[in-house]
């Protein structure tokens, strides 16, 4: 079997969570592959809601594996925190939860320099959710990581103690000392010794080589779906650099996230929403500063699953988003969040860009710098309510437009539109 893989084609939070949950009953093994507790994927059924930042999304599904992958970063904190949650709803990841020996772990003191280094930017700052997650990677690509895998070898406290040092002679570098910070609400002392106590409370939970395993399955005709964090608009090489994430969110991450080879990916379903999001700072070239984009954020709940903050927003850009097909190779995508422009009677969409008195329908390099002005196309709304419409010739003309209208202009088609935060709002076409 081939692996298929799950990933945003936007600026994150596009409902990954929602459409791996949906889509785990076909599979055996639901793997993370890159990104760490920056995420937070939400999924809802039976008038329950979970958001998830590092346990992949198939979770709810007892039969399916859930392995987070060596790409992914984790923090035992904020991981077992996750466990307890869903154990209060008699879930236990235990049972069908898996972790790659190779994944990185983020450390307290990540967290500060996170915090140091963003304090440092002043103006520039990317918005960073703050967990540890470009310190971590970048002690991964300067080889001083240390691994979930090292936590029970000998030298662990030792190579603990190393790293911490480290970090703490650059965060006095900075000016700052370890009084001053809070971590979820606690001093530093309190955080790492609960940081240390989750490591070993999550020491029954299973740790393999997830490349053998991963491989394994696939040669054993197992199905396995990669669920991607963040969006490719946040990738590090392609995204909007600097403000991005310190990881590869496109496919390509699915090989070194996992250890699957490139000709083992099969279908790569691509998801977006209706509009656009963006939470953080950076270039967001569909951004509505007014009235519309208020009705969006209101209308869509936009506000950070992470870390609550307000999410900008804008109409779709399919320029961006025809770049995002371009990069990840997607065969399908999912439309999310139709619902929540039911109130809109005239409805825009990105189609290029106005860059020095040019009109362009791609991304160059400067867009992360100058500002793109988008040329918009306008649409007619459906001005209805879709939120219980299920089979695609119930749907208003207009919506099967706008359909029709992305599909024509990505080359691709849209499996399902998504009309609803609940795991059966779902308009399969
Ligand atoms: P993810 O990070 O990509 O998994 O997405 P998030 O969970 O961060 O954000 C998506 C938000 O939209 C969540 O609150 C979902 O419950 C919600 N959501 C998902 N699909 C729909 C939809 O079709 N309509 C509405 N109104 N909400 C949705
Ligand atoms: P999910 O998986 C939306 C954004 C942050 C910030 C930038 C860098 O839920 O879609 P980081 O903490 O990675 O250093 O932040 O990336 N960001 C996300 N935005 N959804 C996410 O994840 C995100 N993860 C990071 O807001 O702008
Ligand atoms: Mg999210």
């Amino acid at each position: 079997m081939k692996a298929d893989v799950l990933l945003g084609l936007q600026w994150g939070d596009e409902g990954k969570g929602k459409i791996v949950d949906v889509l785990t009953p076909r599979y055996d093994i639901i793997a993370r592959f890159q990104g760490g507790p920056n995420a937070g994927h939400t999924i809802e059924f039976d008038n329950k809601k979970f958001v998830l930042h590092t346990i992949p999304s198939g979770i709810f599904n007892t039969g399916t594996i859930n392995i987070i992958g060596n790409g992914v970063i984790i923090d035992p904190f904020i991981l077992l925190r996750e466990i307890n949650k869903l154990k209060e709803s008699n879930i236990n990841v235990e049972n069908n939860m898996l972790i790659s020996k190779k994944a990185h772990l983020i450390l307290p003191t990540h967290r500060l320099l996170d915090a140091v280094y963003e304090n440092a930017k002043g103006k520039a700052k990317i918005g960073s959710t703050l967990k540890g997650i470009g310190p971590t990677y970048t002690d991964k690509t300067a080889r001083n990581g240390i691994r979930i895998g090292n936590t029970t070898r000998p030298d662990f406290l030792k190579n603990y103690r190393e790293l911490k040092g480290k970090h703490l002679q650059i965060v006095k570098s900075y000016g700052f000392d370890l009084g001053g910070f809070q971590l979820d609400g606690l001093d530093f002392k309190s955080y790492e010794e609960k940081w240390f106590s989750a490591i070993e409370s999550i020491g029954d939970i299973e740790k393999i080589d997830s490349e053998y395993f991963i491989n394994s399955s696939l040669n054993n005709n197992k199905s396995v779906l990669a669920e991607g964090a963040q969006g490719t608009m946040l990738d590090i090489d392609f995204g909007t650099y600097p403000y991005v994430t310190s990881s590869n969110t496109v496919a390509a991450g699915v090989c070194t996230g996992l250890g699957i080879a490139p000709n083992n990916v099969g279908e790569v379903f691509g998801i977006f929403k209706a509009y656009c999001t963006r939470v953080g700072s950076g270039p967001f070239f569909t951004e509505l500063e007014n009235e519309d984009g208020e009705k969006l954020r209101t209308e869509g709940k936009e506000f950070g699953s992470t870390t609550g903050r307000p999410r900008r927003c804008g109409w779709l850009d399919l320029a961006a988003l025809k770049y995002s097909v371009m990069l990840n190779g997607v065969t399908k995508m999912f439309m999310m969040k139709a619902d929540v422009m039911n109130g809109f009677s005239t409805i825009k969409a990105g189609t290029a860009y106005n860059f020095n008195g040019q009109k362009i329908d791609y991304i160059p390099f400067e867009a992360s710098y100058e500002n793109l002005e988008p040329v918009l196309e306008d649409m007619k709304g459906w001005k209805t309510n879709i939120n219980d419409i299920t089979k695609a010739e119930d749907m208003p003309a207009e919506l099967a437009a706008y359909v029709k209208f992305i599909e024509n202009e990505t080359g691709v088609p849209i499996e399902m539109v998504s009309v609803g935060p609940d795991r059966k709002a779902i308009i399969q076409l």
